[in-house]
C-alpha cells in the first residue's frame, strides 16, 4: 500500500513581479482574501489533507512569511491583557498542534522545479504534496489536495490537478495529453510547458496541487534550464511519466487564480459571498456599483 503523504511543500520564492509595487514588501502569499493570507488557504487544505510537516521555500526577503508562522508573544499578551479571546484564538491556531513548519532558503530564483528540489533533504524517501498558494480552491466538500491524497493512496499514482482552459490560454500553463478518464482521473502520456495554442496537445492545464513520487528529486537533479531560463517542474515530470504512472486529476472545486489582478479580485468577492457576516452586505454593495453610472 502507498505511504500517506504526510509532507507538503510550499514554492514561496518566486519574485512575484505581478504584484508589485505590493510585492516589494509584502510577499504575494501574504495577500489577503478578506482576512487570511493566501498562504493560510493552502496550509489549511495541506493540513485537511492530512499533512504534519510543512515545508516553506523561501527568499531571504521573505522574512513576513516565517513570521506569519511563529508566535507573536507580545501580541498574544495585548490581546490577552484587553480580553480580546476570540482573536487570540485566530492568532494562535495559525497552525494546529501537532503540525511543525519547517523553512528552507532557496538562495537564487532558478525556477519552481528548483524550489522542489530545495525540500528533498527534509522530504526523503517517500510520496508529498507541493501546493502553490496564488492558486486559491474552494471547496464545499473536501479540498483539492484531500481528494488528490486520497486518489494516490488507491492508486500509487503521483498526482497533479488539471482544469479546462480555453484554447488560447494554453499559453499560460503546462498543458498534459491523457488517456480517456475514468472519473475525475486519466493517465498523463505527455506534458509540455506552456504551449502555443496551435501546438498544446489538450486544453487541459496543470494547476498548482501536486502528489508526487520521491524520484522527481533525482530526474530534478538531472533537468537542466528550460523555458525562460528556469530549472522547470514540468520538464521533471515529463522525465517521471516515462518510467511512473503520473494521473491528472479534474478536481471538485473552484479554483482562484490569484498570482493575477482579475483572480484576487473574484476570490475575494467568492469569499464574501461566502462569508456569513460579509454575505449580505457585500451583495449590496456590489449591487449598488453595478448600477452606479461612474
Ligand atoms: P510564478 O510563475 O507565479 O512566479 O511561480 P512568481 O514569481 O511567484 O510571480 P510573478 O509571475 O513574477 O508575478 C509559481 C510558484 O513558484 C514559486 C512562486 O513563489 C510561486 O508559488 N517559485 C517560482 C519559487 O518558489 N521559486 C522560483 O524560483 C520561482
Amino acid at each position: 500500500m502507498t505511504q500517506r503523504i504526510r509532507k507538503a511543500v510550499f514554492p514561496v520564492a518566486g519574485l512575484g513581479t505581478r504584484f508589485l509595487p505590493a510585492t516589494k514588501t509584502v510577499p504575494k502569499e501574504m495577500l489577503p482574501i478578506i482576512d487570511r493570507p493566501l498562504i493560510q488557504y493552502a496550509v489549511d487544505e495541506a493540513i485537511e489533507a492530512g499533512c504534519d510537516t510543512l515545508i516553506f521555500i523561501t527568499n531571504r526577503y521573505k522574512h513576513a512569511v516565517a513570521d506569519y508562522f511563529d508566535k507573536a508573544y507580545e501580541l498574544e499578551q495585548k490581546l490577552e491583557r484587553a480580553g480580546k479571546h476570540e482573536q487570540l484564538e485566530l492568532v494562535r491556531h495559525v497552525l494546529p498542534k501537532g503540525v511543525r513548519a519547517v523553512f528552507v532558503t532557496q538562495a537564487e530564483a532558478l525556477g519552481l522545479g528548483h524550489a522542489v528540489l530545495c525540500a528533498k533533504a527534509i522530504v526523503g524517501n517517500e510520496p508529498f504534496a507541493v501546493l502553490l498558494p496564488d492558486d486559491l480552491i474552494w471547496n464545499r466538500g473536501h479540498s483539492a489536495l484531500k481528494q488528490m491524497a486520497d486518489a494516490n493512496q488507491a492508486t500509487g499514482a503521483s498526482i497533479i490537478a488539471v482544469e479546462d482552459v480555453p484554447h488560447d490560454k494554453t499559453g499560460s500553463y503546462g498543458i498534459v495529453a491523457t488517456d480517456m478518464f475514468e472519473g475525475r482521473q486519466a493517465c498523463i502520456s505527455a506534458i509540455v510547458e506552456k504551449p502555443k495554442p496551435e501546438e498544446a496537445p489538450s486544453d487541459l492545464a496543470v494547476v498548482g496541487r501536486y502528489v508526487l513520487s520521491p524520484k522527481i528529486f533525482e530526474l530534478l537533479e538531472a533537468t537542466g534550464t528550460g523555458a525562460g531560463g528556469e530549472i522547470q517542474l514540468t520538464d521533471a515530470i515529463a522525465e517521471l511519466l516515462k518510467t511512473e504512472r503520473v494521473d491528472a486529476f479534474r478536481f471538485e472545486g473552484r479554483r482562484f487564480d490569484c498570482g493575477t489582478h482579475l483572480g484576487l479580485v473574484e476570490a475575494t468577492i467568492r469569499f464574501a459571498l461566502n462569508n456569513e457576516k460579509l454575505a449580505g452586505p457585500a451583495r449590496e454593495v456590489l449591487q449598488r456599483m453595478l448600477a452606479e453610472d461612474c
